[in-house]
């Protein structure tokens, strides 16, 4: 395949790109650098930089390079931000979202698999999460997920455009090459790594939720188990028929030419989680054993807009795309990405592609 992965310099895209290299396939990065780091773009793959919003760019780039089918991982992401600035949010990941769809049109490219997020559901009533809970985002960033779902699902049926949504829940750990490093940091993982090294102080926000321990609740899912996902996504997407006897078992609901198997219509959503969930206290455990001393931390109030528990069903991911995390445990998670910055104290800064 010839792959266009927007967003392959971040944390996701980055992990993602290297799998698709390693699978054999040809792959173009289109990121803009603001929060992306050029290092973490695997040396086979091509990297340029742009904004999505450049439509010539796009474009040009889906013809010349031939592109067969998009990653799009593109996208704020800050969930904080994006109450303080949604104008941002809605720019970026909506219209530049439209401005990339309506390029592939043009372009003839009618593949795409969506980076979205759990944060589409808001705060649901039932866990685990089934891709049919409502969608009912509690922030921009939630929202403008699910506006950009939307136009998936209408490109679908009125353009031709098969798509796959994929609905991110705690992403964690770090392949050998590439970790997690945003500005500002705000994930529980790295600021907990961060609080074991002495670069910062560490606070659980709030032990008075409905739980066994007060704390959050949260279903972690290792970077490298995302990309595999990304990967057999991609190839769903090109898929006309059920590919294997398993796959087979799936209700054949497909009716339209430009149905994707087990799907109705040109477009469907998985949640790539793990299916269970680690309280925030239990982290910081999991994290102690790794670094092999305590972490100190001092308890906060509630971080405004945190659900009690976010924990996925990944039924439809492992029947639609035959797909299970193979590193499921916090240990072999928060290990790789204790191991990332071991090997990268300075983290990109400094770094160069190849480097
Ligand atoms: N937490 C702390 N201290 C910290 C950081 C986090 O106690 O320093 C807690 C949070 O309150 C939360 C849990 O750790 O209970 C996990 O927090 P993260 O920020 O790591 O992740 P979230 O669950 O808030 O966010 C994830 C994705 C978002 C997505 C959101 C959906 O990273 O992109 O799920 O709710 F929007």
């Amino acid at each position: 395949m010839r792959v266009l992965v927007t967003g392959g310099a971040g944390y996701v895209g980055s992990v993602s790109v290297e799998r698709l290299v390693q699978a054999g396939h040809h792959v173009v990065v289109l990121d803009s650098l603001v929060t992306g780091h050029a290092a973490a773009v695997a040396d086979g793959a091509r990297l340029v930089r742009g904004s999505l919003r450049d439509r010539p760019l796009v474009e040009g780039l889906l013809r010349d390079e031939r592109i067969d089918a998009v990653l799009h991982c593109a996208a704020r992401s800050l969930v904080g931000q994006s109450v303080a600035d949604p104008a941002l949010y809605y720019a970026e990941n909506v219209v530049g979202g439209t401005g990339l769809l309506d390029a592939m049109l043009a372009a003839g490219v009618r593949r795409l698999v969506f980076s979205s997020t759990a944060a589409v559901y808001g705060a649901p009533d039932r866990v685990p999460i089934p891709e049919d809970a409502p969608l009912d985002p509690i922030n921009p960033y939630g929202e403008t997920k699910r506006a950009f779902e939307g136009a998936l699902r209408w490109y679908g049926a009125a353009y031709g455009l098969r798509s796959v949504a994929l609905r991110y829940f705690n992403v964690a750990g770090a392949s050998v090459r590439n970790g997690e490093q945003h500005e500002p940091e705000t994930h529980l993982i790295p600021n907990v790594l961060a609080a074991a090294l002495g670069r910062r102080g560490l606070t659980v926000f709030g032990t008075d939720y409905p739980t066994p321990d007060g704390t959050c609740i949260r279903d972690y899912i290792h970077v490298e188990d995302l990309a595999d996902g990304h990967l057999a996504a991609l190839e769903l997407t090109g898929r006309a028929e059920p590919a294997t006897a398993d796959e087979a078992a799936v209700p054949a609901r497909s009716t339209g030419p430009n149905d994707l198997p087990g799907a109705e219509g040109g477009f469907t959503a998985c949640n790539l989680g793990s299916g269970s969930g680690f309280s925030v206290l239990e982290v910081i455990r999991a994290a102690e054993a790794v670094v092999g001393r305590a972490i100190p931390h001092d308890v906060g109030p509630r971080r405004p807009g945190d659900p009690p528990v976010l924990v996925a069903s990944n039924e439809r991911a492992r029947e639609l795309l035959g797909w299970t995390p193979r590193r499921g445990t916090l240990g072999e998670m928060i290990g790789s990405a204790w191991r990332w910055l071991q090997a990268h104290p300075g983290g990109y800064a400094g770094e160069t592609r190849g480097g």
